[in-house]
């Protein structure tokens, strides 16, 4: 049940930092297993993944989380390995104390672990971190930066609705600005022939230039609206996010874009302007409606539960779909060290 190992890949490492590490083939690989484990999950049979899980696997996250969390050490435990974790790294682990992000990625590597799973509060530390692994680093999350297994279970979600990749026309709405599930999902759709993008959000909280230069560059179709209820009746995909609250540091900037946002709020009457045929993701969480955050500031919804039972919120589905997304995706990256043929990594 483990991917073929080459003379290359033996060598390498198979870190996952950026959504742009998988080609086409791997991606069509990894969801053919995750496809596997998902009918094995669902029918709880037993999973003999064929790696060795003699090394456990560390999960480290200096941020919040529900579902990547879980989900990736569900994967790991369900794959047989054994998974030590820290929860809120940026308050239990040495991070509180001045620690850099490369002494505790040397530390982690001491453990000789089968790999590290990291969300990292800054933008690049997945990529610092796995500089001092022997092992494969899977970023959940650096920052401001990617989250690329998301966009992997994303990805294998619009498949399995759509059967294709390509030719499609996706609506990413939100903050688009300081989310970074949508700056992943957009550079891997791009690599696909025939996929226009829409990116829909307040003038402040735009698509970086970073990928809108990747975009350019290969010649990507795109446009960008502050206009939602122009934009939704385009969609195969609509991809809504919301407000990144939390990374936003100045208190009168944030209460601003809480405001702003309000207008890109999906209720009933956005989702009925959206085509018959379309679905809409949301990588989760939403933000419940009258929720107040630490600062006592009372966020809005960007995703109203009233939407939940239309045909076309996919989101759920979505969110169950990271379990095995994840199996398949420890599965590519441990294959060459830990598959059948593979030689543990060397220190
Ligand atoms: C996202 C994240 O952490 O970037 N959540 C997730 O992993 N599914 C999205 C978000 O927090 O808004």
């Amino acid at each position: 049940m483990s991917f073929d190992t080459t003379e290359t890949t033996k060598n390498e490492i198979r870190h996952f930092i950026s959504s742009d590490t998988l080609d086409i083939a791997d991606r069509s690989k990894i969801f053919e297993k995750a496809g596997e484990f998902k009918s094995a999950i669902l029918a709880r049979h037993p999973i003999d993944s064929g790696l060795n899980t003699i090394d456990p696997m560390i999960s480290f996250f200096e941020e919040a989380s529900t579902r990547t969390r879980f989900s990736f050490e569900f994967a790991a435990l369900r794959l047989g390995f054994t998974v030590a974790t820290t929860e809120a790294g940026k308050v239990f682990s040495s991070r509180v104390k001045g620690e850099s992000i490369e002494d505790t990625a040397r530390t982690l590597n001491g453990l000789v672990p089968s790999a590290v799973i990291a969300r990292t509060e800054n933008e690049g530390d997945a990529e610092k971190a796995a500089r001092y692994l022997s092992v494969p680093l899977l970023n959940g999350g650096d920052g401001k930066g990617e989250h690329p297994t998301q966009s992997e279970l994303d990805m294998f979600t619009i498949q399995e609705i759509f059967t294709t990749l390509g030719g499609l026309k996706i609506v990413v709405g939100g903050d688009l600005a300081n989310g970074r599930t949508v700056r992943s999902l957009v550079r891997a759709m791009s690599r696909y022939p025939d996929n226009k993008f829409l990116f829909v959000s307040p003038k402040e909280l735009g698509m970086r230039e970073d990928i809108k230069s990747e975009l350019d560059i290969a010649g990507v179709k795109y446009e960008e609206t502050d206009n939602m209820m122009e934009a939704l009746p385009w969609g195969d995909v609509t991809y809504w996010c919301r407000l990144q609250a939390e990374r936003i540091k100045e208190r009168k900037e944030k209460l601003e874009m809480i405001e702003r946002q309000k207008l890109f709020a999906i209720g009933k009457d956005q989702v009925r302007a959206m085509p018959k045929h379309s679905i809409l993701l949301h990588p989760m969480p939403r933000v419940t409606p009258g929720f107040i955050d630490n600062q006592g500031d009372e966020l809005s919804s960007e995703l109203l539960p009233e939407v939940d039972n239309d045909p076309r919120a996919r989101y759920f589905d979505q969110s169950a779909n990271g379990q095995p997304v994840r199996m398949g995706i420890v599965d590519w990256a441990l294959g060459p060290i830990y598959g059948p043929e593979g030689e543990f990594p060397r220190a």
